[in-house]
C-alpha cells in the first residue's frame, strides 16, 4: 500500500532523510521509533505529500507521491494524518468538526456525513459529547475527536505522529485504546510513537530511524526485545531506562 524507495530529503543543505526504504502492506501496523530529529515527522509528511523530496520514490496505492502534482489532494484524502496537536476548529461542536471534511471536502450530503460522524464518535467513546465544543473536552477526548475526524474521510491508511505525546499521562491510555481497535479492525497504520509497550503489543513491524536512515527493522519482538544495532540498543536504553531492549516479561499494556 505504501512503498518508500531510497528517499532523500534536504532542508536547505542539511540532509534529513538519507535513503529511506520500507514498505507497508495493506492492514499492517508499522511503528516508527527513533530519537528526536531523526526525521520521523519529515518522513510521514513526505508520505502524504506535505513535503517534497529530492531523490527516490514514494508510492501510495500505486501512485507516485509528488507534492507538486495537482492531484495531490486526491491522494491526501486517502491517507489520513493525526498529529500531536489536535487542531480542532474551536468554534464548532464536536459533531461539526467531524462532519466538516466529508461535507466540504468530499461533497457528501449532510445527512450521510452526520450519520457517519455520530457512529465514529460513538466508536471512540464520545457519544455523549456531540454538542460539546473542543475547549470543553480533555486532551484525550480532543485527540479522539481528531481521530474520528480523520476516519470520517474514510482513509485507506492513517499516519499518526506522536498522537499521545501532548497528553497528560492518565489520558494516554484512552487514545491508545482507540488505536488498538483500529489496528484490530485491519486499518493500515504508520505510528510514530514513544509508547514502547503499545508498539510491542500492536505493531506488526517496528522501524528504528536514526539520522535519516532506517538502521533496523523487524517484528516488535526482534527490534524491541533483541535489538541487533548498537544505536537501537542505546536508544531503547534511554527511552526505557533499562539495559537496551524490553524485558520479555515487561509486556504490560498501557491501560
Ligand atoms: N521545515 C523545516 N525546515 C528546516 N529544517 C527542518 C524542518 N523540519 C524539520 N527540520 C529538521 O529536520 C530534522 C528532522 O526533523 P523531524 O521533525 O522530522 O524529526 P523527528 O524525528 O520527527 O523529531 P521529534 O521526535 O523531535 O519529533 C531535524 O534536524 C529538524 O530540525
Ligand atoms: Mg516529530
Amino acid at each position: 500500500m505504501i512503498e518508500i524507495k531510497g528517499v532523500h530529503k534536504k532542508f536547505a543543505h542539511v540532509e534529513v532523510l538519507k535513503g529511506v526504504n520500507f514498505t507497508v502492506a495493506e492492514g499492517e501496523v508499522v511503528c516508527l521509533i527513533g530519537p528526536s530529529g531523526s526525521g520521523k515527522s519529515t518522513l510521514l509528511r513526505c508520505i502524504n505529500g506535505l513535503e517534497s523530496y529530492e531523490e527516490g520514490d514514494i508510492y501510495v496505492l500505486g501512485q507516485r507521491v509528488n507534492n507538486k502534482d495537482k492531484n495531490i489532494n486526491n491522494l491526501r484524502r486517502q491517507i489520513g494524518m493525526v498529529f500531536q496537536r489536535f487542531n480542532l476548529f474551536p468554534h464548532r461542536s464536536v459533531l461539526e468538526n467531524v462532519m466538516e471534511g466529508p461535507i466540504h471536502v468530499n461533497g457528501e450530503p449532510r445527512s450521510v456525513a452526520e450519520k457517519r460522524a455520530k457512529a465514529l464518535l460513538s466508536m471512540v467513546g464520545l457519544a455523549e459529547k456531540f454538542n460539546a465544543f473542543p475547549a470543553q473536552l480533555s486532551g484525550g477526548q480532543q485527540q479522539r475527536v481528531a481521530i474520528a475526524r480523520t476516519l470520517a474521510l474514510q482513509p485507506k491508511a492513517i499516519l499518526f505522529d506522536e498522537p499521545t505525546s501532548a497528553l497528560d499521562p492518565e489520558l494516554v491510555g484512552e487514545v491508545l485504546q482507540v488505536m488498538r481497535t483500529l489496528a484490530a479492525e485491519g486499518m493500515t497504520m504508520i505510528v510514530v510513537t514513544h509508547e514502547m509497550h503499545f508498539a510491542r503489543e500492536v505493531a506488526d513491524r517496528v522501524c528504528f530511524l536514526h539520522s535519516g536512515l532506517i538502521v533496523e527493522q523487524g517484528s516488535a519482538e526482534q527490534v524491541l526485545l533483541q535489538p541487533q544495532e548498537l544505536r537501537t540498543q542505546d536508544f531503547l536504553r534511554r527511552v526505557l531506562g533499562s539495559g537496551g531492549g524490553m524485558p520479555p516479561d515487561g509486556v504490560q499494556t498501557c491501560a
